[in-house]
């Protein structure tokens, strides 16, 4: 009977992993605050920034912001921003698209990562 404990704990430990890969969307707003907020705005027809607005992010081409001039290099990339290609860009934006303008070295540490991308998902 006993056996079966670790089994438990096991199954547990990966449901809790997999609950933090999804990111908390609250905690997200404090790291966009933190780290993104100086370049993007995040509301319907927000000023673009330094950078464009990033309303209505997730599901759409990079480089298609309206009035934003982007650079060759994010428009040529042809990106569609899913939360997956957000996982592959934002750890090192200038390795994913080499030549973007976007001057931010990127969010390494993944749990702000998994929350930033989860807020990303309520710009709509
Ligand atoms: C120092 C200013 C700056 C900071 C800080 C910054 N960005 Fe950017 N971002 C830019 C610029 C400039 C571009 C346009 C890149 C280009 O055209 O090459 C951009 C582009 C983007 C794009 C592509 C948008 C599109 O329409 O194709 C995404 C996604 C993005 N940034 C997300 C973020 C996130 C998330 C953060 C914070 C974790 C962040 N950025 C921090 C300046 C910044």
């Amino acid at each position: 009977m006993n056996s079966s404990l670790p089994c438990v704990a096991l199954i547990l430990l990966v449901l809790a992993g997999s609950a933090s890969a999804a990111g908390d969307a609250k905690r997200g707003a404090q790291v966009f605050d933190d780290e993104c907020s100086d370049c993007h705005t995040t509301t319907a027809g927000g000023k673009n920034g330094k950078g464009p607005v990033l309303f209505g992010l997730v599901g759409r081409t990079a480089g298609t912001v309206p009035g934003y001039d982007y650079s060759d290099a994010n428009k040529a990339s042809h990106f569609v921003w899913t939360p997956e290609q957000l996982e592959a860009y934002l750890p090192n934006p200038k390795g994913a698209i080499p030549g973007t303008k976007m001057r931010y070295a990127g969010v390494k540490d993944a749990g702000e990562r998994a929350d930033v991308i989860a807020f990303l998902q309520t710009l709509k």
